[in-house]
């Protein structure tokens, strides 16, 4: 891993204490990888892990029992392998069916318990579940309440992901920051934005940075992030103890040793070799289709292939062909080809710019299901 001091006139490096607990965990670093469904499957929780980031939230686990059965929810809670601690996200409206799903989780291998106030996706929020708990507070609290009193009794710390609000006029994350830190909860993930706001706009930082100094249990700032440079900014602007991040990774997961390069020395950190990205997205595509099988993992690679393609000469013609393969084997062999050919141009992989990475969250989010 080459340092480069590219022009960089920077203060001397910013002090980022990198020392980070959750509960009785302590983790190596304060890069936290936001939970997204359809993306931060295991294979992509590991392989960030592996690049940088300390901590991994899964996709969102229905609280719905008759679900729990489904192909979905049984890859959702399946952790083999994968580097503690293991932080769950479980997403639903009933205190007690919440509860149940926390220790059903803890069961299969959940460490940590993640609520989900945070996602705006409609199959989520039609059900008043995500973000749209946030707008009524009462029965957050009491979701809140009976997932603690559920994990304490198995010593498994409860973190929680929020928005800043409903909408402008009621953006109540500080006063419900406070109310879940008295009720237990030990790490709280801000996204900058409300619920109204989908993705729409720029994350605002300012009702973070109120979160943090309201409240003595860790915050983790989200939103937008999309560079080391971003990534300092937004702990300037919030003093939060740690960052999340989620769109920027896709495609990129070496994003996070990036960060915490920057972090610790004020330099950025060259580029990956070509040859390091083939490495790790064959591997990715491997475990990939380990995890899925074969005529899901087809499919369900083609949008990380695409994310990690992005703006390379010949990456449209490229997403097209790959969709016509039928078969694992043709896929890697695609893939294989396409970054020898990029290799033959350039040692170094381009970076992304930060436009065309949070550019498709729409399309993104239509997927997203419990
Ligand atoms: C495809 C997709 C799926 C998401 N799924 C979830 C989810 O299951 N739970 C959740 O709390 N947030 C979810 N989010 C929101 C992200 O965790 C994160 O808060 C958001 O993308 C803002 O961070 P970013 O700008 O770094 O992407 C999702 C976002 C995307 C793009």
């Amino acid at each position: 891993m080459g340092a480069v001091t590219r022009h960089c006139f920077l203060p001397p490096p910013f002090f980022f204490d990198i020392r980070m607990r959750i509960g009785h965990y302590a983790l190596a670093n304060s890069l936290l990888v936001a939970p997204m469904a359809g993306v931060t499957d295991r294979p992509f929780r590991q392989l960030c892990k592996r690049l940088g980031a300390a901590y991994a939230v899964s996709e969102m686990v229905t609280s719905r029992r008759y679900l729990w059965d489904s192909l979905k929810t049984s890859r959702r809670t399946d952790h083999a392998g994968e580097p503690g601690p293991i932080a769950v996200q479980i997403a639903g409206i009933d205190p007690r069916m919440m509860a149940d799903a926390a220790l059903y989780n803890v069961d299969r291998g959940a460490q940590i318990i993640d609520i989900n106030m945070g996602c705006p996706a409609k199959k989520v929020c039609n059900k008043w579940a995500g973000s749209a708990l946030m707008q009524d507070e009462a029965l957050a609290l009491s979701i809140v309440e009976a997932v603690v009193a559920a994990c304490q009794s198995r010593n498994v710390p409860v973190t929680l992901k929020m928005r800043t609000g409903w909408c402008q006029q009621h953006r109540n994350a500080v006063v419900l920051a406070r109310a879940f830190e008295s009720a237990g909860v030990q790490m709280l993930a801000v996204h900058g934005r409300t619920r109204e706001q989908g993705y729409r706009g720029v994350a605002e930082y300012d009702t973070i940075a109120a979160v943090k100094a309201a409240v003595h249990i860790p915050v983790a700032a989200n939103g937008d992030i999309t560079s080391p440079e971003k990534a300092r900014l937004v702990l300037r602007r919030t003093g939060a103890d740690a960052l999340m991040v989620g769109r920027a990774a896709q495609g990129r997961p070496w994003i996070f040793r990036e960060i915490a390069h920057f972090l610790a020395t004020g330099t950025y950190l060259a580029p990956p070799l070509v040859s390091e990205v083939r490495r790790w997205l064959l591997e990715h595509l491997h475990d990939h289709y380990r995890f899925y099988g074969e005529f899901i993992g087809l499919r369900s690679a083609r949008k990380h292939i695409g994310w990690y393609v992005r703006g390379l000469p010949g990456s449209e013609v490229f997403r097209a062909y790959l969709n016509g393969l039928e078969s694992c084997d043709a896929q890697i062999d695609a893939v294989a080809q396409f970054l020898d050919g990029l290799n033959n141009r350039m040692d170094r992989f381009p970076a992304h710019s930060a436009e065309s990475v949070l550019a498709n969250t729409g399309r993104d989010m239509a997927e997203v299901t419990l």
